[in-house]
This record gives C-alpha cells, sequence and structure tokens, in this order.
C-alpha cells in the first residue's frame, strides 16, 4: 500500500484512492496529490510530477532564498505562516514573545503495518494487515524542534488517516499558537464547501456553498463539537449528484472545540485544513515536552454523495467503533424521557417496562430524573445516588426487576455537570469551571465540572462505578446539556498551568473517565449524548457506539438530520426513538406508521406513554418489531443509499442493501401532498445487481429493469386516480423489500 520512490517520494494506495507527497527543493514536506487510485507510479511520471513540484509561479514576488523557489502556490503538508506563503499555516509557535518562523525539514521516514488501538485517546485503529502507514521526521535544526507527521491508509478504503506531533529539543519553553491537524491542499475543481450545520433541535442540516477566493469555516467554541457545527466538513463538485462526482470528506476524531476552514487562493488553490480552534488555544512546551494533536481523515470518492456516504461509514465502523461494538446486536431501546419526563417512581417505570417487553423491546433505559432530589432540571446533578422517594427499595432492587423481567438495563447519567444545591457542589465549589473574580454564567440551572482536574474525574468514576456495579448496568446514556462559559480552572492555576489549555486538557478529562468505565466494564454500551446531537464526533464514537442524534424526535424532522449525519456517519451511530403525536417538540402528528419507518434506519427505540396506545396501535408496534429483529443486521450494518427522487425536499428514498446485493430494504417518504401528481413515478435503484432476479414485495422483477427502468412508487397520490392511490395526505410513507430471487441461467 506504500511506494517509496527514489526515498524522496512518497505514494500511499490502494484500488481507490492515491495519496503523494514529496520532498521539496527547499527541503520541506511538499503535497502531490489526493484523489483516484493512480496504481504504481512509474520513474518516469516521478519526474513529472517533480517537474509540477518544483516551479515557481511566474508572478510571485517573494522566494525563498534565491529567485528560483517560492512556497507561495506549493502544495504543502505543513505549511507555517510567515514564509513566502503568506496564507494561514498549520502551526504556530513562540518562544516568549517572540515567533519562530520554522523551517522543517525532512530527516528521514518509517513505515510499519497495523495501528493500534489505545483506549485512552481517540483515534483510528487497524489490525495488521488492515493498514500501513508511513511516519516522517521533519526537523527545524536551528529552532530546534521535531514534528512527528504519521499517514496511515487502510485496506480497500478511500480514506487516510494523520497524526502528528511536535517536540521541543531546545532548552526553552516555547508555546504553540495553533496546531491544525490536517491540511490538504488541491485544485478547486468548481467544488462547493459542504458542511452539517444548525442548532439544538435541528443538528446537522447539510448546507452547501460555492467557494470563491477567501477563507470559509466553521468551528465550535463551546468546549464541545456542538449543535451549531460539525467537524465533518467535505468539498464536493458543483454537479455532484448522489452517485457521481468528486467529493473529498475530512473529519477531526475529536470533541472539543474545533475549526475546519477552506481557503483559496488568486490561483484556485485550495487549502483545507482541520484542527484545534486556535481561539483560546495555547500550549506550553517545555524543553523535552512534546504535543500531539487529534488525528484528522481525509476522505475522497468519485461516486458522488452516496460514495462518500459509504466510505465514511466503512470507515467509522471498522476503524473508529469500540472494537466489541462493531457488528454486534444493538438492543431495541425503551427510553421513558418523553414518556414520563420527570414525574415517575419504581411503580410506574416497571409498569411502563413490562408493558415494552411485552411488546418486543430488550432494554429499558432509566433516563433523567432518578437520583438526588431531581423533579426539575434545576437539581441534583453530581449526586449519582438514586431518590429513595422514588425508588424506595433502591436502585438495585429496581435493576433486578428489571432484569427479571429480561430486559437490559440502561440508566442516564451526566458526568460533567453539577447543580449547585448537590451535595457534591457544596463539598467541592472548586471543582466547577468558573473565574474566581468574576461573574459565573449557568446554564440549565447546572455548572460544568472542572474535568481538567483528575480529582474530579476519579470522583465521578468512582461514584458511576458504584451505580453500574450496584445495578448490573448493560447501558449508559452520557448526557452533557450545557456549553462552557468563562472557563477557568483553579485546579490550573494551582499548577502553574495555562488556563489557554483548559479547553484541550478538560477533552482529555471527558476521554479519560470513558476510559475508565470501559477498561473496568467493556462491554457496557455507552449511547453518547449532548441535549440531543451536540457532541456527533468521532472522538465520542470511538468509545459510544450510537448518538443521540437530536432532542428532535420528529419524523420529519429527522429525515433532515438523519441525510446530513450519514453523509459522515454510520447508519449503525444513528439512534432512533419513535415517539408521540403530536410530537413533543415541533406539534406535529403522524401516523405511527411513518413515525416507525423513519426510525427504523440504524438502531430502534420507542420512547412515548405507552399506556395512551390503542390496542391497534399496539399491536402495529408489536409488527414492527417482529420485523425490525428479522431485518435488523441489514438496518443497522447495511449499506446506506440515499436515492434520487423526483420530489425533491418534499420526498426523501432510502436503501439500506447487504454487501452481496441480495436484499434490500427502501423507505420512501413523502412529506406534504401534493396536488394532481404525475399518475406515475419511478425510483430507480442503481446498486441492483441486473443479472438477478429479484422479488419486491413478492412480485418478481429483474435487476435490469429496477436500475434502469426503477421501481414503480406507491402512489398515484391524492386526487385523479383516488381509487387506486396506495397512500395520501401528508406525511406518508412506504417500505419496500427487496430480495433476491433466483439467478438467471
Ligand atoms: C437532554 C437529552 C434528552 C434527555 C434530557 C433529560 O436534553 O438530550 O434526551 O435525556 O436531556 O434531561
Amino acid at each position: 500500500m506504500i511506494e517509496i520512490i527514489n526515498e524522496t517520494m512518497f505514494h500511499l494506495y490502494n484500488e481507490k484512492i492515491s495519496y503523494v507527497m514529496t520532498v521539496l527543493p527547499n527541503q520541506q514536506l511538499g503535497h502531490v496529490y489526493f484523489g483516484p487510485s493512480l496504481g504504481k507510479i512509474e520513474a518516469f511520471d516521478q519526474t513529472y510530477l517533480d517537474q509540477k513540484m518544483n516551479k515557481s509561479a511566474g508572478t510571485v514576488k517573494f522566494f525563498e532564498e534565491n529567485n528560483s523557489f517560492t512556497l507561495a502556490d506549493r502544495y504543502q503538508e505543513l505549511p507555517t505562516y510567515g514564509t513566502s506563503d503568506f496564507r494561514e499555516g498549520a502551526l504556530t509557535i513562540f518562544e516568549e514573545e517572540t515567533p519562530l518562523y520554522t523551517d522543517f525539514q525532512f530527516n528521514h521516514f518509517r513505515t510499519y503495518w497495523g495501528k493500534e488501538r489505545d483506549i485512552c485517546k481517540p483515534a483510528s485503529f487497524a489490525a495488521t494487515h488492515e493498514s500501513q502507514s508511513i511516519e516522517f521526521e521533519l526537523i527545524d535544526t536551528e529552532r530546534e524542534l521535531r514534528i512527528e507527521l504519521t499517514y496511515t491508509i487502510f485496506q480497500h478504503l478511500g480514506t487516510i488517516a494523520r497524526k502528528q506531533k511536535v517536540s521541543n529539543m531546545g532548552s526553552e519553553a516555547r508555546r504553540i499558537e495553533r496546531f491544525m491537524s490536517g491540511v490538504l491542499e488541491l485544485k478547486n475543481r468548481d467544488f462547493d464547501w459542504l458542511h452539517l450545520s444548525g442548532a439544538w433541535l435541528k443538528e446537522r442540516h447539510i448546507k452547501t456553498t460555492p467557494i470563491t477566493q477567501g477563507t470559509m469555516r466553521v468551528g465550535s467554541l463551546k468546549g464541545a463539537s456542538g449543535h451549531q457545527h460539525n467537524p465533518f466538513v467535505a468539498l464536493k463538485e458543483k454537479n455532484t449528484t448522489n452517485d457521481q462526482g468528486f467529493v473529498y470528506g475530512a473529519n477531526l476524531i475529536y470533541s472539543g472545540n474545533f475549526l475546519a476552514q477552506v481557503e483559496m487562493d488568486e490561483w484556485n488553490n485550495l487549502r483545507l485544513m482541520l484542527g484545534i480552534h486556535p481561539e483560546h488555544f495555547s500550549w506550553k512546551l517545555e524543553p523535552g515536552a512534546s504535543f500531539e494533536t487529534p488525528e484528522c481523515i481525509f476522505t475522497f470518492s468519485d461516486l458522488g454523495m452516496n460514495g462518500l456516504s459509504q466510505e465514511s461509514a466503512r470507515f467509522v465502523e471498522k476503524h473508529i467503533i469500540p472494537p466489541y461494538w462493531q457488528e454486534a446486536k444493538r438492543p431495541i431501546v425503551f427510553n421513558n424521557w418523553e414518556a414520563t419526563y420527570f414525574d415517575f417512581d419504581e411503580e410506574k417505570l416497571l409498569a411502563l417496562a413490562k408493558e415494552s417487553r411485552s411488546l418486543g423491546m430488550e432494554c429499558f433505559v432509566l433516563d433523567d430524573g432518578w437520583f438526588g432530589k431531581r423533579n426539575n432540571d434545576r437539581s441534583s446533578l453530581g449526586d449519582w445516588v438514586a431518590d429513595p422517594d422514588k425508588f424506595p427499595n433502591g436502585i438495585s432492587h429496581f435493576a433486578q426487576k428489571i432484569h427479571s423481567l429480561d430486559l437490559k438495563l440502561g440508566v442516564w447519567f451526566e458526568p460533567e455537570m453539577v447543580s449547585p444545591d448537590s451535595m457534591l457542589y457544596q463539598e467541592h465549589p472548586e471543582w466547577v469551571v468558573k473565574h474566581p473574580y468574576d461573574r459565573v454564567s449557568i446554564g440549565r440551572g447546572q455548572y460544568v465540572l472542572d474535568f481538567a482536574n483528575p480529582a474530579v474525574v476519579e470522583a465521578i468514576f468512582q461514584a458511576m462505578e458504584k451505580v453500574i456495579i450496584e445495578t448490573k448496568l448493560d447501558y449508559i446514556k452520557w448526557d452533557m446539556n450545557r456549553n462552557i462559559t468563562e472557563a477557568y480552572s483553579a485546579y490550573l492555576a494551582e499548577n502553574g498551568i495555562a488556563q489557554t489549555e483548559f479547553y484541550h486538557r478538560y477533552m482529555l478529562g471527558v476521554y479519560d473517565l470513558y476510559q475508565k468505565i470501559l477498561s473496568a466494564f467493556p462491554t457496557i454500551l455507552i449511547e453518547g449524548c449532548a441535549g440531543g446531537g451536540g457532541r456527533y464526533d468521532l472522538g465520542i464514537l470511538f468509545y459510544s457506539p450510537q448518538i443521540w442524534p437530536s432532542d428532535d424526535s420528529d419524523a420529519v424532522e429527522r429525515l433532515t438530520i438523519q441525510t446530513g449525519t450519514l453523509l459522515g456517519y454510520p447508519m449503525s451511530s444513528f439512534s432512533n426513538h419513535v415517539s408521540a403525536s403530536p410530537n413533543h417538540q415541533v406539534g406535529r402528528m403522524t401516523s405511527l406508521m411513518f413515525r416507525q419507518h423513519t426510525a427504523m434506519f440504524g438502531p430502534l427505540g420507542y420512547e412515548l406513554d405507552l399506556f395512551s396506545l390503542s390496542r391497534q396501535e399496539k399491536q402495529q408496534i408489536k409488527e414492527h418489531i417482529a420485523f425490525y429483529k428479522q431485518h435488523r443486521r441489514l438496518l443497522t450494518f447495511g449499506t446506506f443509499y440515499q436515492l434520487e427522487t423526483s420530489g425533491k425536499q418534499n420526498e426523501v428514498a432510502w436503501a439500506v442493501y447487504d454487501s452481496n446485493q441480495e436484499e434490500a430494504l427502501i423507505g420512501v417518504y413523502r412529506v406534504l401532498a401534493t396536488a394532481n401528481p404525475a399518475s406515475e413515478d419511478f425510483l430507480q435503484i442503481p446498486f441492483l445487481d441486473a443479472d438477478r432476479v429479484y422479488q419486491v414485495n413478492e412480485t418478481p422483477v429483474s435487476g435490469r429493469i429496477l436500475k434502469n427502468f426503477g421501481l414503480r412508487k406507491p402512489y398515484q397520490f391524492n386526487a385523479v386516480n383516488h381509487e387506486t392511490a396506495q397512500i395520501k395526505g401528508d406525511f406518508q410513507s412506504f417500505v419496500y423489500h427487496i430480495q433476491i430471487a433466483e439467478n438467471k441461467e
């Protein structure tokens, strides 16, 4: 997978992609190419590629040392500010008040197979035969700094992972002011800049904007990756469709403050960069010390949006998700939040649990309100002891009851938070994030705990460990409901550590708690959550195989949220719950069928008052759960595919299929009814095998017909053919089951 040409050109490739780097004439590491696979590079091709790299732009005025070479329009792997390249760089280092204009020169490289998983730090991992890495050592002799830059290519995948470390080899302390995790330089092929943005209740909507000269950026300064923007971004050719066109995805394996940006220069060159947000960040590098950035990934596909989505999903499922949960069955959950909110006791919960079991559910998740005196969201966070009024027999008794119903048990925690009325806060007011001589903001009635302080992390671990043991817990819903303001840690101050290190150290503390819990309880399933989808990122997925994607459980809203999210994240990570109608967030009324059909792509759950359902609705739930169980593998780990529909905004069609193209499920959703629609409409199913015969809900049709002519959609809707219309009105859905019938001779 890695080809070394004359010790100066480095080619990472597989059947899908090539990533080429070279040593530039000034000895820095240059970028040559990332895109469709080039196969093996011949020696004469190297000469050709090198010429491109060594040429100077005629109009450039600033040269490195002599008149023949400038960095101004060079594609670089580690550009820094302060050279003949005036664009924003990836690394900025100071010694006291003096900027160090670094010059990292290629020293040597090594290659190795495989990538070990280190539970202490989110990063990609791979078995020995599944990946190959190249590590470069770049040295700045004059300024006594060293960089280790490592690139990994994975078997059969269009993704390159990049990690990097800087070390101070000098005798004075230095300060890192910015260290982006990855840089990708390429020509602008009329790309649009794509990001997943929104807000609480409407996370990860796809936004696309044309790129013009200048810089476009998204990011977070909230102490979490955030609801507003996501670290997954992409560049897509303007005419990219669902299955054609060049797309480059980028993501960060990190859950804290981030910046993702693309800069276009005057020659149509793009510089895409991702990393820890440099705002309110700096890191002291003592002599001999090192700093490693979060890892970042770049993905390429020439198969349009579905190509990107599938590459992302395969990579994350294999190389990010905890190995224990890869391809492991996810339980069908009943969550009591929207069923009861804070108004429950043991008796009510057990009745709900019993009912959920009889409908076929497999795991009871006890949400917020079970601990301290928490009857509203202003109380008791930090006191992880069951409320005796709600659980008069204790939490372990409740857990036994749940387990005796043959249900797994999940419990909600918000480990990083504390309420002002809690015992924890009374005992340790110094454990919260707050500035000593300034006002302190409160969000949702709570403070953030100082996870930069290892003692805080340990104390929370011990409290959680006790509950996990007492309840023989199977599942944790790990929530995080407020962002960080007035970032300040008393612990860092006491230890002489700059407050600009706080945000990153906070994240390392969060990862440390994950690590402690999973080291002690390796099979526990952790569902990530942050006021819904406020921390849907690869850092969290490294520990939590699934995430509660949004507090908006409305089926129509979820169509948009899920379509956006699955561009960068696997379907198996996207928790779905069927909730009540009218929906609690938007008040929309939809049929149970529509809600179940939208919730079935990914891990399934229910979150509504089971006692307000009619007998018919309960029967429908039973049947849907039986159907889901029958197809659970496909609906969790199958290949997700977004189909092209004629209805654009008003219609969504999702498919999921198995790797042998033998079975598929297709969900068609129409949001609003339209007047006088076409009497017939078809959906082309490109992923089927043309040479096979399929059964579509029992009817035989050849793959060739389904691919080219298309699948007949379930309507004439509405007016004209009222008699024959299969579905009518707003919020309608239809699910097709396609299965191989026989091989055509
Ligand atoms: C957050 C979560 C919800 C629920 C509530 C409980 O908003 O996203 O699912 O757990 O907290 O307070």
